[in-house]
């Protein structure tokens, strides 16, 4: 792999209009996120690309081309791009396979090509490629196929993030059509019942379809939402969100942030740039965690997740996935340890407090969780 000019060799890691605008944006909030993408430590923690999704277009094609809602964005995108390049951040750009885009707008179906020309001259780094309006369902190989060649074609590198939601199991070949991230779900929204699903029941089995330059995408995140915005349902709690966020770490997941980051709580910024898990994200082997342990227990539900780590290093989390303080074992024995070694055990703190490394007793790691709270250790060799 010639590392130095490839995309997404970890997760990608940025921010995408969706979650909060919906259709509602223009030029304006653009910059002002860009802004706020720097000056607010994002982008020093690895959040990237700044992505566009559904709503900036036109209602008409001119000559053939996608052009900008010229109300949005009046000085259009090129300039928009530059601005957003002039700040240090990657610039992202949403379509769809279809013959129009999920809000209505006009979609990429047939005009794949003369499309990724306008992105390419635009400056585009990124494209998000949906599935609405995809005429007659027909396999949407062929045409994520096509748009990924018309990509290759414009010579200009882009992270190219497939939305087909999962429907045809696309973890099996998306990597071929060139994506570099692809959906795994349906759209997820600001409840926790939402978060549970998309993460904790559907993301199973699929980590070995995962890996630098191809993941596995189970959507936006919902955290510092706090029940404002596009996909506002309900909201999470702080517990709720810290699970949320610790488990898209430990799967490797793209991780693009759906809040307001101009007027975020400030909780959710520090965990959204907690530089442990981040790092456990961003872990060069990028090996998305398998789930060890799932089970229910007088009606209370607790998951394990297991992610190898580039040092040697394993990432554990325990999850509590129910309403009601649980005292979580975290069986040693199913974890791939030596059970004659001897290892170091941490959890991780959200404040950035150091807790320290102890000894790791084999079948008697027992962790007091409350309500939807989580717990992220590190175990590592003794040497
Ligand atoms: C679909 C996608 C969402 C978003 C909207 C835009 O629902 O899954 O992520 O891009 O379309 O209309």
């Amino acid at each position: 792999m010639d590392t130095k000019n490839a995309i997404a060799v970890t997760p990608p890691m940025g921010w995408n209009s969706w979650n909060t605008f919906g259709c509602e944006i223009n030029e304006q909030l653009i910059m002002d996120v860009a802004d706020s993408l720097v000056s607010s430590g994002y982008l020093s923690a690895g959040y990237e690309y700044l992505v566009i999704d559904d709503g900036w277009q036109a209602m008409t094609r001119e000559n053939g081309r996608l052009v900008p809602d010229p109300k949005k964005f009046p000085a259009g995108m090129r300039a928009l791009a530059d601005y957003v390049h002039s700040k240090g951040l990657k610039f992202g750009i949403y379509s769809c396979a279809g013959n129009k885009t999920c809000a209505g707008y006009p979609g990429s179906f047939g005009n794949e090509f003369i499309d990724a020309e306008t992105f390419a001259e635009w400056g585009a780094d990124f494209l998000k490629f949906d599935y609405c309006y995809f005429p007659d369902w027909a396999d949407p190989k062929i045409a994520y196929q096509k748009m990924g060649q018309a990509l290759r074609e414009t010579n200009r590198p882009m992270c190219y993030s497939i939305c087909e939601w999962g429907k045809n199991q696309p973890w099996k070949w998306a990597r071929n059509t060139g994506a570099h991230m692809w959906r795994t779900t349906i759209d997820m929204v600001d409840k926790w019942d939402s978060v549970r699903w998309v993460g904790f029941d559907m993301q199973n089995g699929l980590s070995s379809y995962a890996g630098p330059q191809g993941w596995n995408d189970p959507d936006m995140l919902v955290v510092g939402l706090n029940n404002q915005g596009f996909v506002a349902e309900g909201g999470c709690t702080q517990h709720q969100y810290v699970s949320h966020f610790s488990l898209w770490c430990m799967l490797a997941a793209p991780l693009m942030i759906g809040a307001d980051i101009r007027s975020i709580d400030n909780f959710s910024q520090r965990l959204l740039q907690h530089p442990d898990l981040v790092a456990i994200n961003q872990d060069p082997l990028g090996i998305q965690a398998n789930r060890i342990i799932d089970s229910w227990q007088n009606d209370m539900r607790r998951q394990i997740w297991v992610k190898p780590l580039a040092n040697g290093d394993m990432a554990v989390g325990g999850f509590n996935l129910s309403d009601q303080p649980m005292l979580l074992e975290l069986a040693t024995g199913q974890l791939p340890l030596n059970p004659d070694g001897q290892y170091q055990i941490r959890r991780l703190t959200l404040d950035g407090s150091k807790n320290r490394r102890h000894s790791l007793v084999h079948g008697e790691q027992k962790v007091q969780l409350d309500a939807f709270e989580c717990a992220i250790f590190l175990i590592s060799k003794k040497d």
